[in-house]
């Protein structure tokens, strides 16, 4: 009599087929499973340890590829780390050079008028030496002349020159007279496109940051603004600026009556490359530029149309 209940295991002989590798290679892994319970309660239970290689052997292959593809991956994040930040230098590069052709442009308006003014007080001179005018005290009030016109270009490529060699620091200055400065020297430019430019408060309020990059970050605004007033033929042609502040925020809002941002685009125009200009006119890297100086400020920049237009809000923490 055998009372142990095992004991019928002793019975069951274990052997080890031939080739039953081969024969279990081809099996899917529930397959495999169900090879494994299978020859658990049969006489091949030396399978088992076939099947185990089996299964680490795809284990391995496995883990081999994963950790090709973990490899790969890494390799391709470090690319694209590298291509966007190639990306952001090239933006920042053709952001520096539409804004430095805008300021061209800018200067030149500014210019033309002044040199016009000189070369007729140079012919006026000439043609009253030859009719016998000429007196010594109207040549003196001549000169008095030129030299406001000159004056006014210096006073100018001063303005501009501070654009192009920006200082690096940063400092605490008031929106209003940053704001002031920019639209004199657009002033010219603007009165030609019948665009007014007011600024509403009559109080000052002080920001802290690069006050260069703020400046550039108005003009962006303001010369996109103007862009869409010639393109849409508006005749009553009007930017706002103005700025109040809470508690914890100033904010700074720049409105338009141009019709507002076209709607395919209005969620992505803070993007690079981003426009709806003719190639030569737009680069689609202003409003990418001003959103990064926004950030640097430690604020945001956003967009919203009204009822006739568009509305840029610059929102920046107060001056500690
Ligand atoms: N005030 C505005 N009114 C209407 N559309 C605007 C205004 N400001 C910007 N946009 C739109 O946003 C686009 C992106 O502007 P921006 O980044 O400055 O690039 P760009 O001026 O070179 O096109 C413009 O092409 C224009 O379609
Ligand atoms: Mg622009």
């Amino acid at each position: 009599m055998n009372d142990n209940p095992f004991s019928k295991q002793d019975d069951i002989v274990i052997t080890r087929r031939k080739n039953p590798k081969g024969e279990y290679a081809h099996l899917n892994t529930s397959e495999l499973l169900n090879a494994v319970k299978e020859s658990a309660h049969s006489t091949h239970r030396a399978d088992l340890d076939i099947l185990l290689e089996i299964f680490l052997d795809r284990y391995n292959a496995r883990q081999d590829e994963l950790d090709k593809l973990n490899y790969e991956l890494a390799q391709r994040v470090e690319l694209e780390v590298q291509k966007s930040e190639a990306n952001h230098k090239r933006f920042e590069q053709q952001a520096k050079m539409a804004a430095m052709g805008e300021m061209m442009d800018a200067v030149a308006h500014q210019w033309k008028q002044p040199l016009n003014a000189l070369s007729m007080m140079g012919d006026l001179l000439v043609s009253d030496y030859e009719s016998g005018d000429l007196t010594l005290e109207s040549l003196k009030e001549m000169r008095q002349d030129m030299q406001v016109q000159i004056d006014h270009m210096v006073t100018t490529l001063r303005e501009f020159r501070n654009f192009f060699r920006p200082k690096k620091k940063e400092e605490t200055f008031g929106i209003k007279r940053s704001t002031q400065s920019v639209t004199l020297l657009v002033k010219d430019e603007f009165v030609k496109n019948n665009i007014t430019l007011r600024i509403v408060p009559e109080h000052e309020i002080l920001i802290y940051g690069n006050e260069n990059e703020f400046k550039h970050l108005v003009l962006n605004i303001i010369n996109n603004a103007k862009d869409a007033f010639n393109e849409r033929n508006i005749e009553k042609r009007e930017i706002i600026l103005d700025f109040t502040k809470d508690k914890k925020f100033t904010y700074l809002t720049i409105t338009d009556n141009a019709g507002g941002i076209p709607e395919h685009i209005i969620n992505d125009i803070f993007k690079p490359e981003i426009t709806t200009k003719p190639e030569g006119k737009g680069t689609g890297i202003g409003l990418y530029m001003s959103t990064q100086i926004a950030q640097k400020l430690g604020g945001i920049l956003s967009v919203k149309n009204t009822h006739n237009g568009a509305m840029f809000e610059l929102k920046v923490p107060h001056v500690i």
